[in-house]
Parts: structure tokens; sequence; C-alpha cells
């Protein structure tokens, strides 16, 4: 955890941020895999662990907005759970690490919520995304749970948004770790991909590192031989010569902050010259739009920006053809990158996702667009200082969109048809680093690792 004060001090701007009534704020529970005792791996809910930091199940925060008070919500353990738990913290003890004076049995919450409910306040509460969650919602609020999205509040959404969206040191710090085990995680991929070795033989050890870091991975892990499919989490297939491997595989730090990497990289440890062509394509679209990034840009300029380099790129290959900067407004691109350039991350990978992608990506100035690909862009408003995101470009081959977009007659006058099917056996390439937006431009976190044809080339030599 970090420092008592920092949680103090969120709780505190979020009183800044709101009027009136009283924040609830829920943590996560364990939830079953099989049967109640086989649970599947505890991950505390990403806001909770931002106002109260505390990584452990059945607990709630009320953060009241009015009298300043804040309330830490969950039971002591009893002696029998403490026989197969061993010794654990009182609730005091927690509350006290985030710098919480109160604290109340959890079955107090609904008494605590019925009496801010009779005096007329308001209680503001998050978009629940876990089934257990919403029960509990139900018996606290009386909201049945498909009203329950509806019925969130935008205010206290915009507020946690506003906090959670700007990362301070030590969050960047955690993120930086994260990127670090990941970069073993990644090196040692390159280092295993020969022909005839399975794809899960390479996950399970990629997965291995992250545990070995601390934390976990932050998401599952994408790694195939077809990278076409964009989050392909299947790991059967037997590496051969003439595919590429994309990796997409992050972990968590100790403290539940994410790493997002992804690395391609050539069956064999040679790239072919048609693999090479596609991805330093993919290569040049990372770096001009990493350069690209500082203060008051919006995001969306970078992704437009990029989606111009892959279709000048595809372009000098004869895949697309007329003019690039037409071809790219109009989606032409996206037959190839059908995906948006990045998001934000922090303490989710897709941070904040469960409140609302829109709120965290899209503002008053800009909205989201409604045409295909461009419209899958997580994150397009403004950059700021202290933000954190992924850029991640990549060219795909997807038979099926090929198909399709062939059969309609789109885009006759931007892409080869012709030449496209000769690509249809390719898979994909991506590439995607972390990126902090600073004071006056950016900065790549973590350790570097490798992405030039020539340094992977190197790195995969290093596991012959
Ligand atoms: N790992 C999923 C993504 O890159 O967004
Ligand atoms: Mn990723
Ligand atoms: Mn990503």
């Amino acid at each position: 955890m970090f420092d008592k004060q920092i949680y103090k001090q969120r709780r505190e701007k979020l009183r800044g941020k709101l009027k009136g009534g009283v924040a609830l704020i829920l943590g996560n529970t364990d939830v079953p895999m099989n049967y109640a005792d086989n649970a599947y791996r505890f991950r505390q809910d990403s806001n909770f662990l931002y106002f109260f930091g505390l990584d452990q199940q059945n607990l709630a925060g009320v953060i009241d907005l009015e009298s300043g008070e804040d309330i830490l919500f969950g039971d002591d353990f009893t002696l029998d759970d403490i026989v197969w738990m061993g010794p654990q913290p009182t609730l005091a003890e927690r509350a006290g690490k985030a710098g919480v004076e109160r604290t109340q049995e959890f079955g107090k919450l609904h008494d605590l919520l019925a009496q801010v409910m009779k005096a007329g306040r308001k209680i503001h509460f998050l978009p629940p995304y876990r089934g257990e969650n919403m029960i509990l919602l139900e018996k606290l609020l009386g909201i049945k749970p498909d009203q329950q999205q509806a019925k969130s509040s935008a205010d206290l959404i915009r507020a946690v948004v506003a906090l959670r969206c700007v990362k301070d040191e030590g969050e960047v710090r955690e993120i930086e770790k994260a990127v670090d085990t990941t970069a073993l995680m990644h090196t040692t991929a390159m280092k295993m991909a020969y022909p005839g070795v399975y794809e899960y033989e390479i996950a399970g050890v990629v997965e291995g590192i992250a545990l070995s870091g601390g934390g976990r991975l932050a998401y599952p892990l994408i790694l195939s031989i077809h990278g076409e499919t964009l989050h392909n989490h299947s790991h059967h297939n037997k590496l051969r010569e003439g595919r590429m491997v994309i990796m997409d595989g992050g972990a968590e730090s100790e403290m539940h902050y994410a790493a997002d990497i992804t690395r391609t990289f050539p069956v064999g440890g040679k790239f072919s010259q048609r693999q090479r062509d596609i991805y330093e394509i993919v290569l040049k679209a990372k770096q001009e739009a990493t350069r690209a990034i500082k203060p008051g840009i919006p995001f969306r300029d970078i992704h437009m920006l990029s989606a111009g380099v892959i279709a000048e790129g595809l372009s000098s290959l004869g895949i697309m053809k007329g003019d690039t900067r037409q071809a790219v407004e109009q989606g032409a691109h996206a037959l190839f990158m059908p995906h948006g350039l990045g998001h934000m991350m922090g303490l989710d990978v897709h941070d904040m996702e469960d409140l609302g992608e829109d709120y965290v990506g899209y503002d008053d100035e800009i909205k989201r667009s409604d045409i295909f690909g461009t419209k899958a862009l997580r994150f397009g408003r403004k950059l700021e200082p202290g933000f954190v995101l992924t850029v991640e470009p990549g060219i795909y081959f997807i038979p099926e969109l090929v198909d399709r977009w062939e059969q309609e007659g789109r885009f006759r006058e931007f892409i080869n048809y012709e030449k496209v099917r000769t690509y249809l056996d390719f898979g994909g390439a991506r590439l995607e680093d972390n990126i902090l937006v600073t004071d006056d431009g950016f900065r790549v976190l973590g350790r570097p690792i490798p992405d030039s044809p020539d340094d992977v080339e190197k790195m995969m030599e290093a596991g012959r």
C-alpha cells in the first residue's frame, strides 16, 4: 500500500469535487470457481484500491461528502477463520493503514445507508460490474440490477475519472515495475519462439514470470501465431516457420498497476522480407505516434496520424492506393487496423473502463467517431501531464473481413484487393508501449524491450 496520507488526500480531493450526500465505494468479494471455497484468484476493485488501498475481500467504504468522515465497513476475523487463514489484522488496524478512523460491522452498512436515504441525502455509487455487488446493491439500495447502471452517479464517475486519470509519481513507479517484469516476459517469449514449440509452452513460462514479479497478469495473455484475431486467448497452435507470434501480455505490479505491452516476432528468429516490410510500417507508426505525444494534443489526432503512416506504408507495398489522406478520413485503413491506437492505463489495463469508456476517453469537445475502426478508439480527448496511455498500432490481414469488404465493393479506390489476397496467410503484427505524458512531451515507461527487427532477431538468436 501507499502511505495512508495518500488515501486520505484522495478522499479529500473527491470531497472537493462533489457536493452533498455520501459516496459508497464497494470492495470485491471472492467469486466461486466451482464451489464457494474454491474461488477465482481474488482481485480487488480498482476504485476501492484507489481510495482505500486495502487488498482484501468483503470491505466497503463510505465517504461522507458533508461531514468529512470516512467509514470502513467490514468484519473482524473469527477464531474459526484464523484456524484456516492464520493470524489476521483487526478491521481497525486495516482501516488505520488507509487513514480511516471509523469502522463498523459490514452488516451495519445497510442501516447507515437507510439513514442517509431517510434524511433525503444522496447516495452516489459507481456502476457495478460483478453479479455479487449487483445483488448487494439491490439489498442496500433497493435498486434492481438492470437499473443500477442508469442510476449510478454520473457526478461520482466524473470525479473519480478526473482523479484517477492523472498518475502521481508513486503510481508511475508502480506501472514501471509492472513494465519491467513484462520486459522479461517478452524477451523470454522471443527466445522460445522456435518451430515445433506449442504456444501454451511459452504462455506458461510467461505467466510464471508475471507471478514471480509479485503480481500476476494484468489481463488474459494474447500469444498466438494467429495474431490477426485481435484478442486471441487460445494457445493451442504449434509454432511453424513462416508465421509471426503476436504476444500482447502485461504483468500487474504487486499493488495492481498494469503494464500492457505487445511485441511481434518471427517463428524461427528471422523475419522474411514480406514480414519485415509490414513490421517496419507498424514500427514507424508506433515511433511517429509516440513522438507526437505532448499535453494539449487530442489523442484522436495521434490515432489518425498513425493511421496515415499505415496507409502510406501499405500504399508503398501496393496494398493500398489513391489519396492516403482521403483513405484515412473515410476509414479505408481500418481493413488493416480495425482497432484504436491506444487507451489509458493504470490500476486497470483499460483504465476505468468499468466507469464507462466515454467518460474516460471523450468529452464535450471530442466525441467518439461512428466510423468502423475509428469508433474502436477508446481514448480520443486532449492529453494532459500525468496521463499514461498505450500506443499500439497494428496491421492485420483478417480473411473474413477482407472477403466481406471485397464482396461489398468497399473502398475499391483505396484498396488493391488483388494484392491483399496474396497476404491472407500472413496473420498480423502489433507493437505496443506504455507512455507517460510529461509537462512538455512524453516518456516511454519501463526498461526498453527490443522492437527494431534487428534487435528482435538478436534477442531471438540468444534462445537458439
Ligand atoms: N491488451 C489489450 C489491449 O492492448 O488493449
Ligand atoms: Mn495490449
Ligand atoms: Mn492495450
